[in-house]
């Protein structure tokens, strides 16, 4: 049934490389239920799950997404707890499923922050899907960007002051290659899902000239359908990157 959007994709050509996603609704959609957030969450795995295989058949070469930010460890602490069980328990379940896929996954953030029990997870899901080759799958778990840029001037300092490199050397090269996406380019296309037209302290260097696709439905609801048509939508989009085209 997603055929028929693949296919129109296949002929238009030009599929976004890196696909970023702000996973957002999974309280709204609870609350709409009657059910506490957590819920929200956990219905969001799945919507995980789509998107990853939506991407993959696609052609998509990178998947980032937005799991949970710096400024989300404000919330309750009985949302915050099940949310890292619940990251606990996707990478317990979905890791095998991933490896067999292609799918290399890589944690972006400050995972000092994190539980002994998540850190774990974190790092067993990077080890075995190391040698993924389909799809690079980004998680960002308590990331944000100004303090992903505030660790990079940190990083280029340190450089400075043990004199391996020179002021003058400093240049938005050598910003990029300090960000936890250094090895991945920037993403072309951002999608933010409940209908919020903001970007909430995410990917900010690296969105310079991305394509943003905002959809009114709640993260736990989306399905590859929902990627295909965010894909068709950039696919007719001109970008300039501040020239002019003919
Ligand atoms: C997104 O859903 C998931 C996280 C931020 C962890 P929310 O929990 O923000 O859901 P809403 O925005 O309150 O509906
Ligand atoms: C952004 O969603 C963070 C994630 C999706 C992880 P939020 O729900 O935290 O953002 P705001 O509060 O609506 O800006
Ligand atoms: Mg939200």
């Amino acid at each position: 049934m997603t055929d028929d959007l693949l296919a129109q994709i296949r002929v238009a050509g030009g599929v976004p490389r890196h696909v970023a996603v702000i996973m957002d609704g999974n309280g709204r959609w609870a609350r709409e239920r009657g059910l506490p957030r957590p819920f929200g969450h956990r219905a969001g795995m799945k919507a995980v799950r789509e998107v990853v295989e939506g991407a993959i058949e696609a052609g998509v070469e990178v998947l980032t997404l937005f799991a949970f930010s710096e400024e989300n460890w404000q919330r309750p602490v009985t949302e915050i707890s099940a949310l890292m069980q619940l990251l606990e328990e996707y990478i317990a379940r979905e890791v095998a499923e991933l490896h067999s896929q292609g799918v290399a996954v890589h944690v972006l953030g400050d995972r000092e922050r994190l539980a002994p029990g998540a850190r774990a997870a974190v790092e067993r899901i990077e080890r075995e899907t190391r040698d993924g080759q389909r799809l690079a799958l980004n998680l960002c778990i308590s990331y944000s960007s100004r303090a992903e840029l505030a660790r990079a001037a940190r990083l280029i300092a340190e450089d400075v002051l043990k004199g391996v490199k020179r002021l003058e050397d400093i240049d938005e090269e050598a910003v990029r290659e300090r960000l936890y996406t250094a090895p991945w380019r920037d993403p072309d296309l951002l999608i933010r899902t409940s209908g919020e037209y903001r970007v909430s302290n995410f990917l900010l260097w690296q969105l310079a000239y991305a394509e943003l696709y905002i959809t009114p439905v709640l993260w736990p609801d989306v399905t590859r359908r929902d990627l295909f048509q965010a894909i068709l939508d950039y696919q007719r989009r001109d970008r300039r990157f501040g020239r002019v085209t003919a």
